[in-house]
């Protein structure tokens, strides 16, 4: 189920890509806060994919991250990030994906995450394993003190970010190292790959993490919100790791340190 539509999905990935690969210079505009923005390009690659995915699935409806797009009143939706990673792109950093996660009876069934710059194809479809470029991929077997953390300190709400700073912290003195690659949706795909072992957000939307965290499952990883939420639309935080017992190891020391802030 769902193959040719999973087939469809990578040409229209890549052709997404190219739209991003051509744009020079894009206008910019500022989106809630002065350090969260949006770009021409990233309304353009939105516009392009609700066009193509509507026409691949018809009868499918349609949830993206710009312009307050949420319609879930069918049974098969897509949620789309048109540009994860905004401020790389802004910067040419070159770590910046199209996020697709295709949502069928309440469940995510399919992912696709392509990086252009790279030509890194990911996806999943479900109960068949994860691919890069048509390679199978799996997460690492590493325990934690071997293992890659990726994070970030909630750059679009500093609120809460000396919290996370502090669990960083904590986690660094325990694990090899850290990483802040500035796109949740192409970090999620290197855990899955094995790249990376463990990953936290205090801050995150569906459409930043429903395609890779699909796609980390299916790797043979796991993904959770802080406190255990698994409906996409309810996680806030998002926790992932190559095992539950990893998982377990970073959920431990969110929380005791959400737990010794609010007891202070
Ligand atoms: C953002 C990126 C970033 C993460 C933010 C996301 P955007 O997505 O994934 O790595 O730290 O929380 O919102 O705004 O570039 O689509």
């Amino acid at each position: 189920m769902f193959r040719n539509i999973c087939d469809g999905t990578i040409d229209i990935a890549r052709r997404a890509g190219e739209i991003m690969l051509d744009s020079s210079d894009p206008e910019v505009m500022d989106k809630g806060t002065k350090d969260n923005h949006v770009t021409e390009i990233d309304l353009k690659v939105q516009q392009f994919l609700k066009k193509e995915l509507l026409a691949l699935l018809p009868g499918s409806t349609f949830v993206g991250e710009e312009e307050d797009d949420d319609d879930r009143s069918s049974d098969d939706y897509w949620i789309v990030d048109p540009i994860d990673g905004t401020t790389n792109f802004i910067r040419n950093l070159q770590m910046s994906v199209v996020s697709i996660a295709l949502i069928h009876s309440g469940e995510p069934v399919m992912g696709v995450v392509y990086n252009p710059y790279t030509d890194e194809m990911f996806y999943a479809l479900k109960g068949n394993g994860s691919f890069r470029n048509g390679k199978k991929i799996k997460v690492s077997d590493r325990k934690p003190e071997n293992c890659i953390f990726a994070t970030s300190w909630g750059a679009y709400d500093k609120s809460g970010s000396s919290e996370t700073f502090r669990i960083s912290e904590k986690i660094y003195g325990i694990c090899e190292d850290i990483r802040r690659m500035g796109s949740a949706a192409y970090e999620l795909c290197k855990t899955a790959e094995g790249s990376i072992d463990l990953y936290y957000e205090p801050i995150l939307h569906p459409w930043d993490h429903a395609a890779a965290g699909f796609i980390l499952t299916e790797a043979g990883g796991i993904i959770s919100s802080v406190y255990g939420e698994q409906d996409l639309f309810k996680r806030n935080s998002v926790i992932a790791a190559n095992n539950p017992d990893n998982l377990e190891f970073l959920r431990k020391i969110i929380i005791e340190e959400k737990e010794r802030k609010t007891s202070q």
